[in-house]
């Protein structure tokens, strides 16, 4: 198993984001010494900076950086500086307007917000390379400054991908340099089908704004295409950054359960991944029934905040991780905007420090006074009160602990590229790739094991039990990488498992493809339920998908009770090979149990929002319910509180 690198910062840290730019200096200048007072260590600036950095082309203004960041120092704080390229400025929008990126229904995306770019334009890329490198010449060394982000979060507001100009034109070079030839990139699409045979690369567009669905092919190699912009787009800012800012770390922000580019790709360039979490924000836009997001929406959700923890740490083998924004009260971006309860800051401070993150930096200093978020909370109310997640922060005593390890044995395998597939032919009204994987990890989550979450193409040698919830992309070299493992270690593989193959077509020999003798059953049927509709199986209810094996070598561990499917396999194992095509919380929890047992893991089945994760040698619990709960020793945990074990 890989080893886990010496964490950054050694002990646990807190910081916060603040804008020096959007408060006059008299007012500004009284606040570092108010961070540290608060116990912060950390202070990002500058990632919307680009306009007061560069006010007309080529004319540069440093004086209110250079100050801000002199006092920042001088009261102690270590500073994260940041590309400002998330914001290019309106001389450079109107100057050359092809930077602006097309949305998918073909309209450009103007410029008055953020991200108004697209990481295929080359005019782009020379002023992204040319900023980078003015910032780092200014501030690479500077004493103060600890390390870097990037731009900030890669795609956010759907700009991974932009349908049109620059990206139109870089989308069929990169096919071309894929294909060679256009008779191979036809035959990969199955282009066939419905005419859509090219004779010409120009013919050939980003696949927007259709009367029906978009060939999944198509679809799947313009997100390749995407992503690889996102990671050449970063790795040129990086490559500056090292070349100008010796011994600095460089990181970038991350959004929750955002799946548009390839993470683990885009992170290789990087030192370590940081992500930012507003568990709130999230439960308004998570996939969660009504009742669950009433249930969950003044603490969030703690399997959907934990999976972005341990999707991060996971990200470049097993690494500590920052969350460089953590909310701190209301977003404004989500349907319905709650406030938090009262401890609800602490406990997710607590549950990033036990999932291994080595720093929690708050969003934000003060509560922005002007323009998009002036309703979103800050540590600091509008009129520099301390709000109530300030107070919270204040009587927290989480920092300065030792950053461990997290010693997790089960690995849960997380592929973008599937979830692409996935996503664009969900074939249930209810399935998605992000409600699959969830189905997986809250199951694993409620059973109080520690879980790793690693690419499966990566090295998972040291684990008791290996978990792909939703790997549909299955080449011979993938199967073979997992059948490594077989021998010593437990396999669970989920519906809808090496459906296709890596291109999106579907495997010729019917399913799972090169996984057959491994998992040793082949795929008859699958049920794609509307919403209300269930059937059941080994006595559980089963909703949004389920399909049937034929067991070849394989045992039939539980069968189809009713329902079109009834009297077929809806479980099998062969080995240490074990295929679960039903979706039902009840029976994954049932079956993962007895494979954690038999491969020696712990398990135990926690009561309601209680979850228990492990650093180094101390276990963390913490509940998540606004009611009291009993842990399994009999003593009880307080409403939305932790406790430190060890
Ligand atoms: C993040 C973003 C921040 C701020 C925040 C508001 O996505 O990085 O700049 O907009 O959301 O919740």
């Amino acid at each position: 198993m890989i080893e886990m690198l010496p964490p950054i910062p050694e002990n646990f840290a807190l910081g916060v984001c603040d804008y020096p730019e959007h408060v006059p200096w008299d007012q500004w200048k009284q606040y570092p010494e108010r961070q540290k007072q608060l116990g912060l260590t950390y202070v990002r600036v500058a990632e919307f900076a680009w306009s007061k950095m560069e006010p007309r082309e080529g004319d540069f203004d440093w004086q209110w950086l250079d100050d801000a960041i002199e006092a920042l120092d001088a009261a102690g704080l270590r500073v994260v500086m940041c590309t400002p390229t998330a914001t290019p400025p309106a001389w450079l929008i109107r100057k050359h307007p092809e930077i602006l990126p097309i949305g998918f229904d073909g309209h450009v995306r103007n410029f008055g917000s953020r991200k108004h770019y697209d990481h295929a334009s080359l005019i782009y890329r020379e002023h992204s390379r040319r900023i980078t490198r003015a910032v780092a010449e200014r501030y690479g060394r500077h004493p103060a400054v600890d390390g870097w982000q990037t731009d900030n979060e890669w795609g956010c507001h759907s700009t991974t991908r932009s349908y049109g100009g620059a990206s139109a034109v870089a989308f069929r070079g990169w096919l071309e340099q894929k294909y060679g030839t256009l008779e191979a990139l036809n035959q990969a699409w199955g282009n066939i089908f419905w005419s859509q045979e090219y004779t010409d690369w120009s013919q050939i567009d980003p696949p927007f704004n259709m009367p029906t669905d978009r060939n999944p092919s198509h679809v799947l190699d313009f997100n390749r295409f995407a992503s690889d912009a996102v990671n050449e787009f970063q790795a040129e800012q990086v490559a500056i950054i090292r070349e100008l800012s010796p011994g600095r770390w460089i990181t970038h922000n991350y959004m929750m359960h955002f799946n548009e580019f390839d993470h683990y790709a885009n992170s290789e360039t990087i030192d370590f991944a940081s992500w930012d979490s507003y568990p709130l924000g999230q439960v308004e836009r998570a996939p969660l029934t009504e009742e669950e997001k009433v249930r969950w929406a003044r603490t969030g959700h703690p399997d959907y905040v934990s999976w972005n923890h341990d999707v991060y740490r996971g990200l470049k083998g097993r690494r500590a991780f920052w969350v460089m924004e953590q909310g701190v009260g209301q977003v404004n971006w989500a349907p319905s905007n709650c406030i938090p309860v009262e401890g609800a800051i602490a406990l997710w401070t607590a549950q990033a420090y036990a999932h291994g993150a080595s720093c929690v930096s708050y969003f934000r200093w003060r509560a922005a006074t002007i323009a998009q978020e002036l309703m979103h909370s800050g540590l600091l109310r509008h009129d520099e009160t301390l709000d109530r997640g300030g107070q919270e922060i204040s009587r927290m005593e989480i920092a300065g602990r030792a950053n461990g390890e997290t010693p997790a044995r089960v690995a849960l395998l997380h592929d973008y590229e599937s979830s692409w597939v996935y996503d664009v032919q969900p074939h249930s009204q209810n399935a998605s790739y992000i409600r699959q994987t969830m189905l997986f990890y809250s199951a694993l989550r409620g059973l109080g094991v520690d879980v790793d979450i690693r690419h499966p193409d990566s090295d998972l040698s040291g684990y008791a039990v290996i978990v792909a919830p939703a790997l549909q992309l299955m080449g011979a070299e993938r199967a073979a990488h997992l059948a490594g493992y077989a021998n010593e270690t437990i396999l669970v593989f989920g519906p809808r498992t090496a459906y296709r193959t890596p291109t999106g077509r579907v495997q010729e020999d019917g399913q799972p493809g090169p996984l057959r003798d491994l998992a040793g059953q082949r795929l008859l049927n699958f049920d794609g339920l509307r919403p209300g509709l269930t059937v059941r199986a080994g006595g559980h209810e089963v909703e949004t998908w389920a399909e049937s094996y034929e067991p070849i070598d394989a045992d039939v561990l539980m069968t189809y009770d009713d329902g079109p499917l009834a009297g077929k396999a809806a479980v099998t194992r062969h080995g240490n090979v074990v295929s679960i095509g039903a979706w039902s919380a009840t029976l994954v929890t049932d079956v993962l149990d007895v494979l954690l047992g038999e491969a020696g893991v712990a398990a135990m089945r926690l009561p309601g929002g209680v979850r228990v994760s492990r650093r180094g040698s101390t276990e963390i619990w913490m509940n998540f319910d606004q009611a009291a709960r009993q842990l399994p020793d009999g003593t009880e945990i307080g409403p939305v509180s932790f406790q430190f074990r060890g």
